[in-house]
């Protein structure tokens, strides 16, 4: 329906960058129209100035707030905690692991050797984990966070703990502000009382910490979120770091996942163009940051490997050539959905307030290299969001 007013997105948190270093990618971003993703990350033909490198934030000590386990209970293969270990075998927690981002990291740790266990609530049933039950190195544990003391003992013979376990979103968390509470911050300090200090954390933390800010956000930018969403968010990286695990800022994820989220601003907007077609998109001038979810997914990886020099702070992932307005994405869903129109809008109002632009120097100083464009992630949601059932569409939306 032409000129239909919709909200553009839903989705509350999330961004990606992504420099597509495919052959013939191309992006759209606040610098300039289109320009070429092809080369290297670093300088993918785009004119944007060269990303400021930020400084370090002063590292913290490792301390624990409250530790309630110190025995390994017979394992004893790796003391994880201090090291960068490249390589190492680990036995890794996913909380949340049946998730959106949880179901592309767990195939990542199994393919490169590591034991997993999934602790999830199960939310959204277990479809999206079945291709990879099959593995003998995954083990599926359906539990809360905020439930202490089976935590506590699920806890107990791993090296790390990946927590992205969380009412995620804006919205969601509007739903029941309570539960978003406990679960997102409650559950994150019963993660954290639990660790020992050999154990390496990794904490799914987001852009949204960061709010409307004028300017480049670094890690040091004070945090500003707007929603509860991101202060219940901003609350579990700051347990996080106080126990010396790692926050990774990660920019709003888009792309195909085994348990997929429409509730993405990239996602949800394709998912509109090949539906409703013509509609209106509010704040189209508004900046945000993309990242697909395999990069997002593959910045944990590192984080593992990386634990000693990462231990403490936190890292935005993403990368800057994926700042872009709501608009350039909408014209990069546009070019690839002839027959959508997409129209900017000032009688409307995105509920979704966030506005920045992030500088992503400190991650790639360690060698972090996003891999798929917004344009190459698109491509990939139209081979399957046009043939997706009711069903589908349904259990793919967070509220
Ligand atoms: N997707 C993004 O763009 C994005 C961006 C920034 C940060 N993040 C963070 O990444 C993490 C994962 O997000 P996602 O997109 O995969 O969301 P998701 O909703 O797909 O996954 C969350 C998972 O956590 C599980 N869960 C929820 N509450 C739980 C509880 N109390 N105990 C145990 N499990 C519970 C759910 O069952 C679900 O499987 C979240 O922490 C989110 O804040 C995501």
């Amino acid at each position: 329906m032409p000129g239909q007013s919709l909200c553009s997105d839903t989705g509350a948190n999330m961004a990606s960058d992504v420099v597509g270093l495919g052959k013939h990618s191309t992006c759209r971003c606040r610098f300039g129209s289109k320009h070429s993703l092809s080369n290297t990350v670093d300088s993918p033909g785009c004119t944007m100035p060269s990303p400021k490198s930020s400084t370090s934030p002063t590292k913290r000590p490792r301390m624990q707030v409250h530790v309630q386990n110190h025995t390994m209970n017979g394992h004893s293969e790796i003391m994880a905690g201090s090291n960068n270990n490249v390589g190492e075998v680990l036995k890794v927690m996913v909380t949340g692991g049946a998730g959106y981002l949880g179901t592309t990291i767990v195939p990542m740790l199994l393919n490169r050797g590591h034991q997993v266990k999934i602790y999830d609530r199960l939310s959204w049933g277990v479809q999206s984990i079945l291709p990879i039950v099959g593995s003998p190195n995954l083990t599926v544990v359906r539990g809360d966070i905020r439930d202490k003391d089976k935590l506590a003992r699920e806890m107990q013979d791993c090296n790390a703990v990946i927590h992205l376990a969380a009412i995620v979103g804006y919205p969601a968390c509007e739903k029941d502000p309570e539960e978003a509470r406990q679960i997102n911050e409650e559950g994150t300090a019963n993660i954290v009382n639990n660790l020992r200090p050999d154990q390496r954390l990794i904490y799914a933390s987001t852009g949204s910490c960061y709010g409307a800010v004028n300017g480049t956000c670094t890690e040091e930018t004070p945090i500003s979120p707007l929603t509860l969403y991101g202060s219940t968010k901003a609350k579990g990286e700051e347990l996080t770091r106080s126990v010396g695990g790692v926050g990774l800022r990660l920019a709003t994820v888009f792309g195909i996942s085994p348990r997929l989220r429409l509730d993405l601003l990239i996602n949800d907007l394709t998912h509109k163009a090949v539906t409703v077609k013509h509609f209106d998109l509010y704040q189209g001038s508004f900046r945000r940051t993309f990242l697909h979810v395999k990069d997002a997914a593959r910045a944990f990886l590192i984080a593992i490997d990386n634990y000693k020099t990462m231990s403490g702070q936190a890292y935005n992932v993403g990368h800057e050539s994926m700042n872009m307005t709501k608009r350039d994405v909408a014209d990069t869903i546009q070019d690839l959905v002839p027959e959508c129109k997409i129209t900017t809008s000032n009688s409307g109002e995105d509920k979704d307030k966030r506005d920045y632009e992030v500088s992503y120097a400190k991650l790639r100083e360690l060698g972090f290299k996003p891999t798929v464009s917004v344009q190459d992630g698109v491509k990939e949601l139209l081979k399957v969001v046009p043939h997706m059932t009711e069903n589908e569409v349904r259990i793919a939306r967070n509220v």
